[in-house]
Protein backbone atom coordinates (compact mmCIF):
# COMPACT_ATOMS: atom_id res chain seq x y z
CA UNK A 1 0.00 0.00 0.00
CA UNK A 2 1.35 3.60 -0.85
CA UNK A 3 -0.44 6.91 -0.33
CA UNK A 4 0.50 10.32 -1.65
CA UNK A 5 -0.66 13.56 -0.97
CA UNK A 6 -1.02 15.94 -3.47
CA UNK A 7 -0.59 19.98 -2.69
CA UNK A 8 -0.29 23.02 -4.52
CA UNK A 9 3.00 24.86 -3.48
CA UNK A 10 2.28 28.78 -4.43
CA UNK A 11 -1.24 30.14 -4.38
CA UNK A 12 -3.20 27.45 -6.25
CA UNK A 13 -4.21 26.44 -9.74
CA UNK A 14 -1.00 25.22 -10.09
CA UNK A 15 -1.88 21.96 -11.60
CA UNK A 16 -3.42 19.79 -9.50
CA UNK A 17 -6.15 18.41 -11.19
CA UNK A 18 -4.02 17.34 -14.32
CA UNK A 19 -1.25 15.40 -12.01
CA UNK A 20 -3.59 14.10 -9.50
CA UNK A 21 -5.69 12.34 -12.58
CA UNK A 22 -2.22 11.65 -14.11
CA UNK A 23 -0.94 10.04 -10.81
CA UNK A 24 -4.86 8.20 -10.09
CA UNK A 25 -4.06 5.61 -12.97
CA UNK A 26 -1.80 3.55 -9.70
CA UNK A 27 -4.25 4.36 -6.94
CA UNK A 28 -7.23 2.95 -5.87
CA UNK A 29 -9.06 6.13 -3.97
CA UNK A 30 -8.61 9.59 -4.67
CA UNK A 31 -9.40 11.76 -1.61
CA UNK A 32 -10.20 15.30 -1.05
CA UNK A 33 -9.27 16.90 2.61
CA UNK A 34 -9.93 20.20 2.38
CA UNK A 35 -11.12 23.33 0.68
CA UNK A 36 -14.52 23.40 -1.04
CA UNK A 37 -16.02 24.46 -4.61
CA UNK A 38 -13.62 27.64 -4.02
CA UNK A 39 -11.16 25.18 -5.80
CA UNK A 40 -11.47 24.66 -10.04
CA UNK A 41 -9.06 21.83 -11.18
CA UNK A 42 -8.45 21.43 -15.10
CA UNK A 43 -8.36 17.80 -16.40
CA UNK A 44 -8.42 17.98 -20.10
CA UNK A 45 -9.41 14.53 -21.66
CA UNK A 46 -8.84 13.72 -25.46
CA UNK A 47 -10.81 16.73 -26.64
CA UNK A 48 -13.17 17.12 -23.56
CA UNK A 49 -12.42 19.37 -20.74
CA UNK A 50 -13.56 18.87 -17.15
CA UNK A 51 -13.34 21.25 -14.68
CA UNK A 52 -13.98 19.72 -11.29
CA UNK A 53 -14.88 21.91 -7.85
CA UNK A 54 -15.90 19.38 -5.51
CA UNK A 55 -15.50 15.96 -6.88
CA UNK A 56 -12.28 14.60 -6.29
CA UNK A 57 -10.50 13.82 -10.12
CA UNK A 58 -10.52 10.17 -9.81
CA UNK A 59 -13.91 10.20 -10.28
CA UNK A 60 -13.12 10.44 -14.24
CA UNK A 61 -11.64 7.04 -13.83
CA UNK A 62 -14.16 4.56 -13.60
CA UNK A 63 -12.05 2.03 -11.44
CA UNK A 64 -11.55 4.10 -8.92
CA UNK A 65 -13.15 5.32 -5.89
CA UNK A 66 -13.68 9.14 -4.92
CA UNK A 67 -14.00 10.30 -1.61
CA UNK A 68 -14.69 13.94 -0.15
CA UNK A 69 -13.66 14.04 3.35
CA UNK A 70 -14.76 14.98 6.51
CA UNK A 71 -12.49 18.37 6.10
CA UNK A 72 -14.21 19.33 2.98
CA UNK A 73 -16.54 21.97 2.84
CA UNK A 74 -19.79 20.54 1.17
CA UNK A 75 -22.48 22.78 -0.90
CA UNK A 76 -24.74 20.15 -1.67
CA UNK A 77 -26.12 22.17 -4.72
CA UNK A 78 -23.18 22.33 -6.12
CA UNK A 79 -21.98 18.88 -5.73
CA UNK A 80 -25.55 17.33 -7.27
CA UNK A 81 -25.22 20.08 -10.34
CA UNK A 82 -21.55 18.53 -10.63
CA UNK A 83 -22.15 14.84 -10.66
CA UNK A 84 -25.01 15.47 -12.73
CA UNK A 85 -22.97 17.02 -15.35
CA UNK A 86 -20.31 14.56 -15.26
CA UNK A 87 -23.25 12.00 -15.50
CA UNK A 88 -24.23 13.97 -18.92
CA UNK A 89 -20.65 13.96 -19.98
CA UNK A 90 -20.99 9.72 -19.65
CA UNK A 91 -19.47 9.32 -16.54
CA UNK A 92 -19.94 7.07 -13.93
CA UNK A 93 -20.69 8.72 -10.83
CA UNK A 94 -21.21 5.84 -8.24
CA UNK A 95 -18.08 5.79 -7.49
CA UNK A 96 -17.91 8.46 -5.30
CA UNK A 97 -18.00 8.43 -1.17
CA UNK A 98 -19.46 11.54 1.02
CA UNK A 99 -18.44 11.71 4.78
CA UNK A 100 -20.98 12.03 6.83
CA UNK A 101 -18.68 14.29 8.86
CA UNK A 102 -18.03 17.05 5.93
CA UNK A 103 -19.47 20.43 7.42
CA UNK A 104 -22.30 21.93 5.12
CA UNK A 105 -22.30 25.48 3.40
CA UNK A 106 -25.40 26.90 4.01
CA UNK A 107 -27.23 29.75 2.48
CA UNK A 108 -26.32 32.28 5.08
CA UNK A 109 -22.94 31.30 4.32
CA UNK A 110 -22.85 32.16 0.62
CA UNK A 111 -24.65 35.70 1.64
CA UNK A 112 -22.07 36.46 4.58
CA UNK A 113 -19.21 35.80 2.47
CA UNK A 114 -20.22 38.03 0.27
CA UNK A 115 -21.52 40.79 3.01
CA UNK A 116 -17.99 40.48 4.55
CA UNK A 117 -16.07 40.95 1.27
CA UNK A 118 -17.54 44.16 0.99
CA UNK A 119 -17.20 45.06 4.91
CA UNK A 120 -13.93 43.90 4.67
CA UNK A 121 -11.93 46.65 2.87
CA UNK A 122 -8.48 46.34 2.29
CA UNK A 123 -8.65 43.01 4.20
CA UNK A 124 -10.58 41.51 1.80
CA UNK A 125 -9.05 37.96 0.25
CA UNK A 126 -10.94 38.24 -3.07
CA UNK A 127 -12.93 35.36 -2.23
CA UNK A 128 -14.77 33.20 -4.56
CA UNK A 129 -17.67 33.81 -2.33
CA UNK A 130 -18.79 30.38 -2.27
CA UNK A 131 -19.46 30.71 1.33
CA UNK A 132 -16.03 28.97 2.50
CA UNK A 133 -15.07 31.12 5.00
CA UNK A 134 -18.24 31.69 6.79
CA UNK A 135 -18.63 27.65 6.40
CA UNK A 136 -15.58 26.91 8.72
CA UNK A 137 -15.55 30.01 10.70
CA UNK A 138 -18.87 28.02 12.15
CA UNK A 139 -17.71 24.52 11.97
CA UNK A 140 -14.77 25.98 14.31
CA UNK A 141 -17.50 28.10 16.43
CA UNK A 142 -19.46 25.09 16.63
CA UNK A 143 -22.34 26.30 14.80
CA UNK A 144 -21.53 24.19 12.11
CA UNK A 145 -24.45 21.49 10.04
CA UNK A 146 -23.12 18.50 8.96
CA UNK A 147 -23.73 15.94 6.22
CA UNK A 148 -24.72 13.85 9.02
CA UNK A 149 -27.51 15.72 10.07
CA UNK A 150 -28.83 15.25 7.08
CA UNK A 151 -30.45 12.26 8.27
CA UNK A 152 -31.78 13.50 11.53
CA UNK A 153 -34.71 15.62 10.91
CA UNK A 154 -35.61 16.41 14.03
CA UNK A 155 -32.20 17.47 15.40
CA UNK A 156 -31.52 19.10 11.69
CA UNK A 157 -34.67 21.54 13.04
CA UNK A 158 -33.83 22.15 16.15
CA UNK A 159 -30.13 23.37 15.08
CA UNK A 160 -31.02 25.34 12.52
CA UNK A 161 -34.06 27.15 14.73
CA UNK A 162 -31.17 27.90 16.88
CA UNK A 163 -28.62 29.34 14.24
CA UNK A 164 -30.68 30.78 11.91
CA UNK A 165 -32.15 33.37 13.75
CA UNK A 166 -29.14 34.30 14.90
CA UNK A 167 -27.46 34.67 11.48
CA UNK A 168 -30.87 37.01 10.37
CA UNK A 169 -29.78 39.31 13.53
CA UNK A 170 -26.60 39.41 12.30
CA UNK A 171 -27.17 40.55 8.87
CA UNK A 172 -30.16 42.80 9.88
CA UNK A 173 -27.05 44.78 12.69
CA UNK A 174 -25.26 44.84 9.90
CA UNK A 175 -27.72 46.89 7.37
CA UNK A 176 -28.81 43.74 5.12
CA UNK A 177 -31.76 43.73 4.01
CA UNK A 178 -31.83 38.99 3.88
CA UNK A 179 -33.92 36.93 6.22
CA UNK A 180 -33.60 33.36 5.65
CA UNK A 181 -36.38 31.14 6.41
CA UNK A 182 -35.94 27.93 8.60
CA UNK A 183 -38.40 25.82 7.00
CA UNK A 184 -36.98 27.05 3.81
CA UNK A 185 -33.82 25.70 4.61
CA UNK A 186 -34.63 22.27 6.08
CA UNK A 187 -36.83 21.47 3.10
CA UNK A 188 -34.40 22.82 0.18
CA UNK A 189 -31.79 20.44 2.70
CA UNK A 190 -33.38 17.64 3.24
CA UNK A 191 -34.67 16.89 -0.41
CA UNK A 192 -30.69 17.23 -1.28
CA UNK A 193 -29.81 14.68 1.49
CA UNK A 194 -31.90 12.26 -0.01
CA UNK A 195 -30.11 12.45 -3.48
CA UNK A 196 -26.76 12.32 -1.84
CA UNK A 197 -27.73 9.62 0.65
CA UNK A 198 -25.72 6.73 -1.29
CA UNK A 199 -23.00 8.37 -1.23
CA UNK A 200 -22.67 8.63 2.50
CA UNK A 201 -20.21 7.10 4.66
CA UNK A 202 -17.99 6.91 7.23
CA UNK A 203 -14.92 7.65 5.10
CA UNK A 204 -12.51 7.58 7.66
CA UNK A 205 -13.28 3.68 8.56
CA UNK A 206 -13.43 3.43 4.44
CA UNK A 207 -9.96 4.54 3.81
CA UNK A 208 -8.94 2.22 7.10
CA UNK A 209 -10.14 -0.50 5.62
CA UNK A 210 -8.36 0.30 2.05
CA UNK A 211 -5.15 0.45 3.82
CA UNK A 212 -5.61 -3.33 5.43
CA UNK A 213 -6.62 -3.95 2.00
CA UNK A 214 -3.32 -2.64 0.93
CA UNK A 215 -5.04 0.15 -1.47
CA UNK A 216 -3.02 3.13 -2.47
CA UNK A 217 -4.56 6.16 -1.48
CA UNK A 218 -4.13 9.31 -2.95
CA UNK A 219 -4.58 12.63 -1.32
CA UNK A 220 -5.91 15.68 -3.53
CA UNK A 221 -5.23 18.79 -2.46
CA UNK A 222 -7.04 22.16 -3.13
CA UNK A 223 -5.83 25.65 -3.02
CA UNK A 224 -2.12 26.04 -2.48
CA UNK A 225 0.18 26.30 0.63
CA UNK A 226 0.47 30.23 0.66
CA UNK A 227 -3.23 30.18 1.04
CA UNK A 228 -2.81 27.82 3.86
CA UNK A 229 -4.83 29.55 7.13
CA UNK A 230 -1.99 29.01 9.67
CA UNK A 231 0.56 29.00 6.98
CA UNK A 232 -0.62 31.13 4.29
CA UNK A 233 -0.61 34.82 3.75
CA UNK A 234 -2.88 35.46 6.45
CA UNK A 235 -5.44 37.17 5.95
CA UNK A 236 -5.07 36.92 2.34
CA UNK A 237 -5.32 33.18 2.34
CA UNK A 238 -8.58 30.20 1.84
CA UNK A 239 -10.26 29.29 5.53
CA UNK A 240 -8.11 25.94 5.53
CA UNK A 241 -5.18 23.66 5.79
CA UNK A 242 -4.27 22.82 2.79
CA UNK A 243 -0.75 21.57 3.46
CA UNK A 244 0.12 18.22 3.76
CA UNK A 245 -1.09 17.71 7.43
CA UNK A 246 -4.12 18.33 6.04
CA UNK A 247 -4.63 15.22 4.62
CA UNK A 248 -4.66 13.80 8.12
CA UNK A 249 -6.83 16.15 9.89
CA UNK A 250 -9.44 16.17 6.92
CA UNK A 251 -9.73 12.12 6.31
CA UNK A 252 -8.98 10.86 10.01
CA UNK A 253 -6.02 8.60 8.25
CA UNK A 254 -3.14 9.26 11.00
CA UNK A 255 -0.09 11.08 9.24
CA UNK A 256 1.84 7.82 10.01
CA UNK A 257 -0.06 6.43 7.00
CA UNK A 258 1.25 9.52 4.39
CA UNK A 259 4.14 7.84 2.83
CA UNK A 260 4.86 10.49 0.06
CA UNK A 261 4.03 14.52 -0.51
CA UNK A 262 4.47 15.38 -4.24
CA UNK A 263 4.49 19.31 -4.22
CA UNK A 264 2.86 20.56 -7.40
CA UNK A 265 4.41 22.96 -8.60
CA UNK A 266 3.77 25.95 -11.61
CA UNK A 267 7.14 27.04 -13.22
CA UNK A 268 5.82 30.89 -12.64
CA UNK A 269 4.12 31.84 -10.19
CA UNK A 270 0.17 32.93 -10.35
CA UNK A 271 -2.46 34.65 -8.14
CA UNK A 272 -6.08 34.91 -8.18
CA UNK A 273 -7.41 37.39 -5.33
CA UNK A 274 -5.60 40.31 -3.49
CA UNK A 275 -2.52 40.62 -1.39
CA UNK A 276 0.96 41.33 -2.25
CA UNK A 277 2.57 39.68 -4.74
CA UNK A 278 6.14 40.18 -4.55
CA UNK A 279 7.59 38.74 -8.17
CA UNK A 280 4.26 40.23 -10.13
CA UNK A 281 4.81 40.82 -13.69
CA UNK A 282 2.35 44.04 -14.50
CA UNK A 283 4.38 43.90 -17.84
CA UNK A 284 4.05 42.67 -21.22
CA UNK A 285 5.45 39.31 -20.10
CA UNK A 286 3.07 39.40 -16.95
CA UNK A 287 0.54 39.23 -19.70
CA UNK A 288 2.39 36.57 -21.85
CA UNK A 289 2.50 34.36 -19.42
CA UNK A 290 -1.28 34.99 -18.85
CA UNK A 291 -2.35 34.50 -21.82
CA UNK A 292 -0.18 31.81 -23.08
CA UNK A 293 -0.96 30.00 -19.86
CA UNK A 294 -4.93 30.65 -19.89
CA UNK A 295 -4.48 31.99 -16.90
CA UNK A 296 -8.18 32.83 -15.83
CA UNK A 297 -10.10 31.51 -12.73
CA UNK A 298 -11.23 27.91 -13.51
CA UNK A 299 -13.58 28.99 -10.96
CA UNK A 300 -14.79 32.84 -11.27
CA UNK A 301 -13.48 33.35 -14.72
CA UNK A 302 -10.74 35.78 -12.85
CA UNK A 303 -7.46 36.96 -14.78
CA UNK A 304 -4.49 35.60 -12.56
CA UNK A 305 -1.82 37.66 -11.39
CA UNK A 306 1.52 36.22 -13.31
CA UNK A 307 4.55 36.69 -12.22
CA UNK A 308 8.60 34.87 -12.15
CA UNK A 309 8.75 31.46 -10.01
CA UNK A 310 10.07 32.59 -6.08
CA UNK A 311 12.16 30.03 -4.69
CA UNK A 312 11.42 32.38 -1.51
CA UNK A 313 8.06 30.66 -1.50
CA UNK A 314 9.19 27.39 -2.74
CA UNK A 315 11.85 26.62 0.12
CA UNK A 316 8.79 27.15 2.57
CA UNK A 317 6.56 24.98 0.82
CA UNK A 318 9.22 21.89 0.55
CA UNK A 319 9.56 22.86 4.47
CA UNK A 320 6.31 23.05 5.68
CA UNK A 321 4.73 19.95 3.32
CA UNK A 322 7.80 17.60 4.15
CA UNK A 323 7.72 17.41 0.34
CA UNK A 324 9.44 13.86 -1.09
CA UNK A 325 9.50 15.54 -4.59
CA UNK A 326 8.07 18.05 -6.92
CA UNK A 327 5.58 17.98 -10.26
CA UNK A 328 7.06 21.16 -12.24
CA UNK A 329 3.92 21.62 -14.22
CA UNK A 330 3.55 24.42 -17.52
CA UNK A 331 7.18 24.61 -18.65
CA UNK A 332 6.06 25.07 -22.03
CA UNK A 333 4.49 27.73 -21.38
CA UNK A 334 7.89 29.73 -20.83
CA UNK A 335 8.95 28.84 -24.50
CA UNK A 336 9.75 31.76 -26.37
CA UNK A 337 10.94 33.91 -23.58
CA UNK A 338 14.82 35.02 -24.22
CA UNK A 339 15.11 34.98 -20.73
CA UNK A 340 13.54 33.29 -17.73
CA UNK A 341 14.08 34.98 -13.74
CA UNK A 342 13.60 33.28 -10.75
CA UNK A 343 13.35 35.29 -7.36
CA UNK A 344 16.47 33.77 -5.12
CA UNK A 345 15.56 36.16 -1.83
CA UNK A 346 14.97 39.25 -0.86
CA UNK A 347 16.08 42.59 0.33
CA UNK A 348 14.19 44.73 2.28
CA UNK A 349 16.24 47.63 4.39
CA UNK A 350 19.68 46.81 2.94
CA UNK A 351 18.91 42.67 4.54
CA UNK A 352 19.12 39.93 2.44
CA UNK A 353 15.85 37.97 3.18
CA UNK A 354 15.38 34.30 2.37
CA UNK A 355 12.28 33.21 4.66
CA UNK A 356 8.63 34.17 3.81
CA UNK A 357 7.83 36.74 6.74
CA UNK A 358 4.60 36.27 9.05
CA UNK A 359 4.29 40.06 8.77
CA UNK A 360 3.06 40.22 5.16
CA UNK A 361 2.21 43.72 4.57
CA UNK A 362 6.19 44.05 4.54
CA UNK A 363 5.75 41.73 1.51
CA UNK A 364 5.22 44.82 -0.41
CA UNK A 365 8.27 46.67 0.05
CA UNK A 366 10.63 43.70 -0.23
CA UNK A 367 12.44 43.65 -3.42
CA UNK A 368 13.17 40.80 -5.23
CA UNK A 369 16.62 39.86 -6.09
CA UNK A 370 16.70 37.41 -9.54
CA UNK A 371 19.07 34.88 -10.91
CA UNK A 372 18.56 34.74 -14.74
CA UNK A 373 18.51 32.02 -16.75
CA UNK A 374 18.39 31.34 -20.89
CA UNK A 375 15.26 30.96 -22.01
CA UNK A 376 14.35 27.94 -24.72
CA UNK A 377 11.94 27.75 -27.64
CA UNK A 378 8.79 26.49 -28.48
CA UNK A 379 8.85 22.98 -29.50
CA UNK A 380 6.47 19.72 -30.45
CA UNK A 381 5.64 19.18 -26.65
CA UNK A 382 3.54 15.77 -27.94
CA UNK A 383 7.03 14.33 -29.30
CA UNK A 384 8.79 15.46 -26.48
CA UNK A 385 6.60 13.74 -24.36
CA UNK A 386 6.82 10.24 -25.88
CA UNK A 387 10.72 10.57 -26.32
CA UNK A 388 11.01 11.36 -22.78
CA UNK A 389 13.25 13.60 -20.25
CA UNK A 390 16.64 13.59 -22.27
CA UNK A 391 14.98 15.07 -25.64
CA UNK A 392 13.80 18.13 -23.71
CA UNK A 393 16.00 21.39 -24.45
CA UNK A 394 19.63 22.04 -22.18
CA UNK A 395 17.84 25.33 -21.23
CA UNK A 396 15.10 23.95 -19.36
CA UNK A 397 17.30 20.84 -17.74
CA UNK A 398 19.33 23.53 -16.28
CA UNK A 399 16.36 25.36 -14.93
CA UNK A 400 15.10 22.02 -13.69
CA UNK A 401 18.52 21.14 -12.13
CA UNK A 402 18.48 24.56 -10.21
CA UNK A 403 14.81 24.11 -8.46
CA UNK A 404 16.22 20.17 -7.24
CA UNK A 405 19.09 21.99 -5.77
CA UNK A 406 17.39 24.95 -4.50
CA UNK A 407 14.77 22.57 -2.31
CA UNK A 408 16.53 19.45 -1.73
CA UNK A 409 13.84 17.50 -3.40
CA UNK A 410 14.33 15.84 -7.12
CA UNK A 411 11.58 16.91 -9.53
CA UNK A 412 10.20 13.69 -10.89
CA UNK A 413 7.30 14.70 -12.77
CA UNK A 414 7.99 17.50 -15.66
CA UNK A 415 4.22 18.84 -16.96
CA UNK A 416 4.61 20.44 -20.53
CA UNK A 417 1.04 20.67 -21.58
CA UNK A 418 -2.72 20.60 -20.38
CA UNK A 419 -3.35 16.89 -21.64
CA UNK A 420 -2.91 13.70 -19.73
CA UNK A 421 -0.14 12.52 -22.41
CA UNK A 422 2.07 15.60 -21.98
CA UNK A 423 3.69 14.31 -19.03
CA UNK A 424 7.02 12.94 -18.53
CA UNK A 425 7.92 10.65 -15.35
CA UNK A 426 11.70 10.54 -14.52
P1 LIG B 1 -5.42 23.36 -10.27
O1 LIG B 1 -6.42 24.22 -9.56
O2 LIG B 1 -4.12 23.30 -9.55
O3 LIG B 1 -5.94 22.00 -10.61
O4 LIG B 1 -5.12 24.09 -11.66
P2 LIG B 1 -6.21 24.72 -12.67
O5 LIG B 1 -6.89 23.61 -13.37
O6 LIG B 1 -7.05 25.73 -11.99
O7 LIG B 1 -5.26 25.54 -13.64
C1 LIG B 1 -4.24 24.92 -14.36
C2 LIG B 1 -4.48 25.16 -15.85
O8 LIG B 1 -3.32 24.82 -16.56
C3 LIG B 1 -5.58 24.29 -16.43
O9 LIG B 1 -6.18 24.97 -17.50
C4 LIG B 1 -4.82 23.06 -16.96
O10 LIG B 1 -5.49 22.40 -18.03
C5 LIG B 1 -3.56 23.71 -17.45
N1 LIG B 1 -2.32 22.90 -17.36
C6 LIG B 1 -1.95 21.98 -16.42
N2 LIG B 1 -0.69 21.55 -16.66
C7 LIG B 1 -0.27 22.22 -17.76
C8 LIG B 1 0.97 22.23 -18.50
O11 LIG B 1 1.95 21.57 -18.15
N3 LIG B 1 1.02 23.07 -19.57
C9 LIG B 1 -0.03 23.85 -19.97
N4 LIG B 1 0.12 24.62 -21.03
N5 LIG B 1 -1.19 23.85 -19.31
C10 LIG B 1 -1.30 23.06 -18.21
P1 LIG C 1 -7.48 25.58 -6.64
O1 LIG C 1 -7.78 24.33 -5.86
C1 LIG C 1 -6.50 29.83 -6.57
C2 LIG C 1 -8.18 32.20 -3.23
C3 LIG C 1 -9.22 33.25 -3.57
C4 LIG C 1 -8.97 34.26 -2.46
C5 LIG C 1 -8.63 33.36 -1.27
C6 LIG C 1 -9.81 33.08 -0.35
O2 LIG C 1 -8.18 25.64 -7.95
O3 LIG C 1 -6.02 25.82 -6.75
P2 LIG C 1 -11.97 31.55 -0.55
O4 LIG C 1 -13.09 31.55 -1.54
O5 LIG C 1 -11.21 30.29 -0.43
O6 LIG C 1 -12.40 32.06 0.79
O7 LIG C 1 -10.93 32.67 -1.11
O8 LIG C 1 -8.16 32.15 -1.81
N1 LIG C 1 -8.48 30.83 -3.73
C7 LIG C 1 -7.86 30.23 -4.76
N2 LIG C 1 -6.94 30.70 -5.63
N3 LIG C 1 -6.91 28.55 -6.65
C8 LIG C 1 -7.82 28.06 -5.79
O9 LIG C 1 -8.15 26.75 -5.76
C9 LIG C 1 -8.37 28.91 -4.80
N4 LIG C 1 -9.28 28.77 -3.82
C10 LIG C 1 -9.33 29.94 -3.17
O10 LIG C 1 -9.00 33.82 -4.84
O11 LIG C 1 -7.83 35.05 -2.71
MG1 LIG D 1 -7.64 25.85 -9.93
Amino acid sequence: MTSITIVGTQWGDEGKGKVTDYYAKDSDYIVRFQGGNNAGHTIVLGDKKFKLHLTPSGILRKDKKAVIGNGVVVDPKVLLDELKLLEEKAIDTSNLILSDRAHLIMPYHIAMDELEEKLKGGLSAGTTKKGIGPCYSDKVARFGLRVVDLYNPEAFKNKLSTTVPIKNKVFKALGEEVEFDVDDIFNEYIEYGKELEKYVDDTSVVLHEAIQKDENILFEGAQGTHLDIDHGVYPYGTSSNTISAGSSTGTGLGPRFIDEVVGITKAYTSRVGTGPFPTELEDEIGEHLRDKGNEFGTTTGRPRRCGWLDMVMLRFSTRVNSLSSIALTKLDVLAGLDEIKVCTHYIYKGEEIHHFPADIEKLSEFEPVYKTFKGWDEMDWDEISQKGYDELPDEMKEYIKYIEKETGVPIKLISIGPKRSQTINR
